[in-house]
C-alpha cells in the first residue's frame, strides 16, 4: 500500500512548495532527496573521475559508477556489459541511429510511426537521408493506437530497422512491442524501443521483450537530468561501431589507426555523468522499494478518477481515455492550450501545452497544441480536484463569466 503522505516527505520541493500541483511529469518527474544526497555526496566526498586514477579516491568513483551499472542492469534484468551510460534517452537514440549510418543501404527501410517522440524519429530521419534508406510508417488504428496488424502491413523483407516508443510520450499509449519485436526478428530487423515514458512506470524486462536496444532517462523516474540508459544486446553492442570518439573508449592508438575496447566502455567515450549514474541507481532502489505495480496502481486511479471529472466540463476534448500511461491530453474549446496552461499556473498547477516534442501526433489529432497532464506517486486526490477546479476557472476566465 502506497503511503502518500510518506511518500510526499521524500520529495522535498513539496516543503518548500507545499501548494504545488506537479502534473508534468511526463516531461520530468520531481527530485528525490535521497537521490540528491547521493549526488552530492559524491561531489562532496569524491568528484574525481572513473577508471582513470590509481588513487582510492579514483577507486572508490569507479566503484560507485560501476556498482550503479549492476543496478541498472538488474532492474532492466540485463547483463552489465549491456548497460551503456548516456546523457539522456535522446542521446541513447541518437547514438544507435548514427551508428546505423555504417550498415544501412539504400532501400532499407525503417519502420517508425507518427506516435514517436522527435528523438525516436529525427535520428532515424537523418539516418535514412545520409544513407538512402526509408522511412515507413505504421498507420495508427482511429483512436491513434499501434496495432500488431497495422505493424505485420508495413514489415517487409526490406525492413532492417523497427524504431518505435514503448508507450507514446503524447498519448501514454502503450505499443504491442512483444508481438511487434517477434515478427520483426522473422524478418531479422533490429528493434529499437524508446523506454523513456514506460520506465518511470511499467516493470521492463529486456530478456522478456526481446528488443535489441532500449533507451530511457534517469530524470522521468526521480533521478538527476544529464543521465539516461542505453541498453544494448551483447553481440550487437560489439557489432556496431561506436558514435562519439574520444577519452577511455580506445584500447590501442597508431597514428592512422585505432581499436575500441569491448562494450560498454566504448560508447563511453569521456567522463561520463558520474554522479547522475549514482543517482540514477538511488531512484531505481527507491522505485523498487515501492514497486511498479504498487505505483502503477496509485497513479492509474488518479487518471481514472480525474478522467472522470474532466469528462464532465462542456467543451472538454479528452483524445486518450483508454491510456495506459497516467496522462491525459485533451484541449478546451476555443481556448488555446498555452493560455489554460498560463492560467493554471496561477494556482500552482503545472501541465504540459503544445506539441510535446511529438509533432506528428497533432497532425494525426488534427490540432495545433494540446494540454497534457500527467501524473505520478507523489500526486494524490487533492491534486486532481485542484486541477479541474482551476480547469473550471481558466474556462470561465476566457468565456467571459
Ligand atoms: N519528452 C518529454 C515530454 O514528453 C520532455 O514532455
Amino acid at each position: 500500500m502506497i503511503d502518500l503522505d510518506r511518500i510526499r516527505k521524500d520529495f522535498p520541493i513539496y516543503s518548500k512548495q507545499p501548494q504545488l500541483v506537479y502534473l508534468d511529469s511526463a516531461a520530468s518527474s520531481l527530485k528525490l532527496k535521497s537521490v540528491i544526497d547521493q549526488v552530492d555526496s559524491y561531489y562532496l566526498t569524491l568528484g574525481v573521475n572513473v577508471h582513470r586514477g590509481a588513487y582510492d579516491l579514483a577507486y572508490e568513483a569507479t566503484r560507485l559508477y560501476e556498482e550503479a551499472r549492476v543496478t541498472v542492469a538488474e532492474f532492466i534484468n540485463a547483463k552489465n556489459e549491456e548497460i551503456v551510460f548516456t546523457r539522456g534517452t535522446t542521446s541513447s537514440l541518437n547514438m544507435i541511429a548514427g551508428s546505423y549510418r555504417d550498415i544501412l543501404k539504400p532501400g532499407d527501410e525503417i519502420i517508425t510511426s507518427e506516435l514517436e517522440h522527435h528523438s525516436s524519429l529525427l535520428p532515424w530521419m537523418v539516418t535514412a537521408k545520409h544513407t538512402g534508406a526509408k522511412l515507413v510508417y505504421i498507420p495508427l488504428n482511429k483512436e491513434g493506437r499501434i496495432t500488431v496488424e497495422a505493424f505485420q502491413s508495413v514489415l517487409s523483407d526490406k525492413t532492417k530497422i523497427v524504431a518505435i516508443t514503448h508507450v507514446s510520450n503524447a498519448m501514454g499509449f502503450l505499443t504491442p512491442i512483444l508481438e511487434i519485436t517477434k515478427l520483426a526478428h522473422q524478418k531479422q530487423a533490429v528493434v529499437i524501443l524508446d523506454a523513456a515514458q514506460s520506465a518511470p512506470h511499467i516493470e521492463l524486462d529486456v530478456q522478456k521483450l526481446d528488443v535489441d536496444f532500449m533507451a530511457f532517462s534517469g530524470h522521468k523516474m526521480f533521478g538527476p537530468s544529464g543521465v539516461g540508459v542505453l541498453f544494448g544486446k551483447k553481440e550487437l553492442l560489439n557489432l556496431i561501431e561506436p558514435f562519439e570518439y574520444g577519452g577511455e573508449m580506445a584500447d590501442e592508438v597508431s597514428k592512422d589507426i585505432a581499436t575500441w575496447k569491448d562494450a560498454p566502455l566504448k560508447f563511453e567515450a569521456g567522463t561520463p555523468v558520474i554522479s547522475g549514474a549514482i543517482g540514477l541507481a538511488e531512484a531505481i532502489r527507491y522505485i523498487k522499494s515501492l514497486g511498479l505495480n504498487e505505483m502503477h496502481e496509485h497513479t492509474h486511479a488518479l487518471q481514472k478518477y480525474t478522467l472522470e471529472k474532466l469528462s464532465q466540463i462542456k467543451g472538454v476534448t479528452i483524445y486518450n481515455s483508454s491510456s495506459e500511461n497516467p496522462v491525459i491530453t485533451f484541449n478546451i474549446e476555443g481556448i488555446h492550450p498555452h493560455d489554460i496552461a498560463t492560467m493554471l499556473d496561477q494556482d500552482a498547477v503545472c501541465v504540459r501545452a503544445g506539441h510535446h516534442c511529438a509533432q506528428l501526433v497533432n497532425k494525426f489529432l488534427d490540432v495545433n497544441s494540446t494540454l497534457r497532464a500527467s501524473f505520478h506517486i507523489y500526486n494524490n486526490y487533492a491534486d486532481c480536484d485542484t486541477f479541474v477546479e482551476s480547469i473550471i476557472k481558466a474556462k470561465n476566465f476566457f468565456e467571459g463569466f
